[in-house]
């Protein structure tokens, strides 16, 4: 008989491209200084990736990571997540990275939820194993948003990275995944898109049918940044809430790495102090899906993060979509 059981986040790995884009060199493309982006945002570099590159080399690279550190071999895992929103394929490239990997025994599909995806795919990865039915799941979190920024505009482009970040979920007796909670407001739209513009073609007689494009990324900054400074402290407590916990409890606020006026300002109102805060928003911008596995990866690799940390990890962002999880790393048993 199948039985529920716990959620425990094992392994984590990352992976990004080498090429560095400075503020400065921003400054060179459009009207913009170092010092504006870095007062405003905390960005100071971004990684891109160039056109050999793909979300699926950048997801493969990271999960191979994981699965190391959880001391996993690709064929241990039954299920591949990829939260992307810029697929190498529409139809998805997670079956792309179960190739890459060979991880032939995993299923493999995308989720696409912008900057909430990896939150939305640790969701959804954890009802596959209370309910019993995997025990191994890799789960990344990868972006190339590079690919889909307007260079010229100077409010949008100054934010985004590319990268990959993975983590490994292991069924386990304790359950180490404490509460989470997810939201989405479609009427926002329009703040933060990503969106294909339609193009009547003529097919066959009066049938017509669309043949456009997607437009590269608008977003509507001062909406988005209320929106996450009201948003992210409510679903964080609510997360709390439900683990029967406190934010005097945690020992890391792991937030979607966006801006680092919104980290510092969330901190705030959750009264928690600042250097609890895991940031490294500096090195890479907003990598979207890939920024929360990237950043506690390279925690857990620094020594800061221990098994038995406790986590509020929150991701916000087109959809518009938010979300919380409140997690231990490491397995306790
Ligand atoms: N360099 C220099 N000046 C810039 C600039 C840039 N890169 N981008 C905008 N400006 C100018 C604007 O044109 C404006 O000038 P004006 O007052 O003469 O019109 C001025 O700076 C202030 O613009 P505003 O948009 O109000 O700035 P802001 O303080 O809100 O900062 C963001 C802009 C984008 C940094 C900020 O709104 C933000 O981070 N929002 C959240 C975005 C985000 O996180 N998105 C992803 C979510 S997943």
């Amino acid at each position: 008989m199948i039985q529920p059981t716990g959620v425990a986040l094992i392994g984590s790995g990352s992976a990004s491209p080498d090429a560095v884009l400075t503020n400065d060199h921003l400054a060179e493309m459009v009207e913009t200084e170092d010092e504006w982006i870095q007062t405003r945002t905390g960005i100071a570099q971004r990684r891109l990736a160039g056109p050999e590159l793909g979300v699926r080399h950048l997801a493969a690279q990271a999960g191979e990571r994981a699965i190391a550190a959880a001391n996993l071999t690709p064929p241990d895992i039954d299920l591949i997540i990829l939260a992307t929103s810029s697929p190498d394929d529409l139809f998805g490239s997670a079956a792309q990275v179960q190739a890459e990997l060979g991880a032939n025994r995993a299923a493999a599909f995308d989720i696409t939820a912008a900057c909430s995806g990896f939150l939305v795919g640790l969701i959804t990865a954890s009802q596959f194993i209370r309910t019993g039915v995997y025990q191994n799941i890799l789960l990344v979190g990868a972006d190339v948003l590079s690919r889909w920024t307007d260079w010229s505009d100077r409010r949008t482009c100054i934010l985004f990275g590319d990268g990959a970040g993975a983590v490994v979920l292991q069924a386990s007796a304790t359950d180490n995944l404490l509460g989470f909670d997810l939201h989405s407001d479609g009427r926002m739209n329009d703040c933060l898109t990503l969106a294909y513009a339609p193009e009547a073609k003529v097919l066959h007689g009066d049938l017509q049918i669309s043949q456009g494009r997607y437009q590269p990324i608008q977003m509507n900054g001062r909406e988005v940044y209320r929106f996450a400074v009201k948003r992210v402290p409510e679903v964080i407590s609510k997360a709390l809430f439900r683990a029967d916990l406190t934010a005097a409890d945690l020992d890391w606020l792991l937030l979607h790495q966006a801006n680092q006026r919104i980290i510092e300002a969330v901190a705030e109102r959750l009264k928690i102090l600042p250097e609890r805060a895991l940031s490294n928003l500096a090195q890479y911008g907003n990598t979207s899906a890939a920024s929360i596995p990237l950043a506690l990866d390279e925690a857990v690799r620094a020594g800061q993060v221990k098994p038995g940390h406790l986590i509020a990890a929150s991701g916000f962002g087109a959809g518009l979509t938010w979300g919380a999880a409140v997690f231990r790393w490491g397995r306790s048993d």
